[in-house]
């Protein structure tokens, strides 16, 4: 649980990089539309939720900087039976003026006439010129006359690279979760099911452990479906033969897990999906024991494309002088994705991979990243070995980046063939 304390110290860090005579704006996230007049659940949006902890939607954010001295000032819905009656209870002014430690709380209300207030005298506007919404426009429109201005959104994205121990904790806490589901899919037996029905049974954990919601859609991918990246109709069937990839992650208190295991849909892994585990999941180890402070992210990626290029010459599925391969890309087929990148409140964490300069950001302690390496080889391929076709691999675990080189936070979940196996019998023992 993350305590007020914690967002006042994040809004006191950040207040310091706004220049004198400035202004900052930040917005809640609003309701998405499904379809007609049905909405997603609400989601706050992650910069807003990391500056307050505040979780509902029609509220702003101010730092007002005049004369060196700062003021923090949090908009919120004021209460409203009738409203409340339909959508749900509203903190209101009172109580969040008690509860969260900003300098002031007006109604939302009046967030147009204050906002004409603060920015009399002001010089400089921050910011996050994504948010166009059409109720705010005049904030896009002031700035823009202003044209001193800048997006704020890349400042609080840097913030969020290194992560408190309250924010691994709560990721900790996800991955723990997340756990659960794959391994209870691990020891179900499959056979006859279709994907969505292993999406049920995670997103049942999930929700039955603590966690909300899920990180991101889960992708359950049988055979041929997980060399599509972003697959997730998760509508076949389970055929009894085929590796399944499940790419799956709760969210808990607003902090992501990213988890990928690909498994036998019989619980047992034919010679040929092994051969290609075994390298993938090889590919990821070492690749795991690189990372440590003062490491490129762009070092791992470069690594996992020459191991994996090695693999694929191995086993008969490239051919040439791996110097050639590599120059044009051959593995690229089969693995056309990044190695991994930053997670924390969102599954892609925003958080920057270079510096102001352009210059490569190099990881440090405290940083969280995913290490997911793949291969994935169409059905139709026919440049490839029969036995390879229609098997799609990728391996998924997060990494925190740590003094003595990084901590692997989902070492738990079962991830040798040996371990999976084991798990997928000892149900049935
Ligand atoms: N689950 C999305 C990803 O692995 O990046
Ligand atoms: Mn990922
Ligand atoms: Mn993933």
């Amino acid at each position: 649980m993350i305590e007020e304390g914690e967002y006042k110290k994040r809004r006191d860090t950040f207040s310091k990089v706004l220049q004198d005579n400035s202004v900052a704006v930040l917005l809640s996230a609003e309701f998405q539309t499904r379809s007609n007049d049905t909405e997603y659940p609400y989601r706050q949006n992650s910069n807003f939720y990391y500056l307050t902890g505040f979780k509902e939607d029609n509220a702003f954010l101010v730092f007002v900087k005049v004369k060196k001295k700062l003021r923090t000032i949090l908009f919120v819905q004021e209460k409203d039976e009738k409203m409340e009656l339909w959508n749900g209870k509203r903190l209101g002014e009172q109580k969040a003026k008690e509860l969260f430690m900003v300098d002031e709380v007006y109604s939302s209300k009046e967030f147009k006439t204050k906002f004409e207030e603060f920015v009399k005298d002001i010089k400089f506007i921050f910011y996050d010129f994504a948010e166009k919404y059409e109720k705010v426009k005049f904030i896009y429109t002031y700035a823009k006359q202003l044209s001193a201005y800048e997006n704020l959104a890349p400042l609080i994205n840097k913030m969020r690279l290194i992560k408190s121990s309250t924010e691994i904790d709560c990721i900790q806490k996800a991955i723990d979760i997340t756990q659960q589901a794959h391994h209870q899919v691990i020891c179900l037996n499959k056979i006859g099911k279709m994907e969505y029905q292993l999406q049920a049974e995670i997103e049942y954990i999930f929700k039955s452990k603590g966690a909300y919601s899920d990180a991101y859609i889960s992708i359950v991918a049988c055979g041929n479906s997980a060399n599509t990246l972003h697959y997730i109709s998760n509508d076949k069937s389970l055929e009894e033969n085929e590796l399944i990839l499940i790419d799956a992650g709760c969210e808990y208190q607003y902090y992501a897990s990213d988890i990928t295991r690909t498994i036998p849909v019989s619980g047992k892994f034919s010679e040929p999906q092994k051969e290609l585990y075994e390298m993938v999941l090889d590919v990821q180890l070492q690749i795991m024991q690189l990372i440590a402070p003062k490491i490129k992210r762009s070092y791992l990626q470069k690594r996992s494309e020459e191991l994996l290029c090695m693999g694929l010459v191995r086993l008969g599925i490239l051919k040439g002088s791996m110097r050639k391969l590599l120059k044009e890309k051959k593995h690229k087929k089969y693995y056309p994705h990044g190695i991994g990148h930053w997670m924390g409140l969102d599954v892609h964490d925003q958080a920057p991979y270079k510096d102001e300069k352009g210059k490569e950001i190099l990881l440090q302690v405290g940083m969280l990243l995913t290490i997911e390496p793949a291969i994935y080889i169409d059905k139709d391929d026919e440049t490839v070995p029969e036995k390879y076709r229609g098997i799609g691999i990728r391996i998924e675990d997060d990494i925190l980046v740590t003094q003595e080189g990084h901590k692997n936070l989902s070492q738990g979940i079962a991830k040798t063939i040996a371990q999976i196996e084991k798990l997928f019998d000892y149900e049935r023992d």
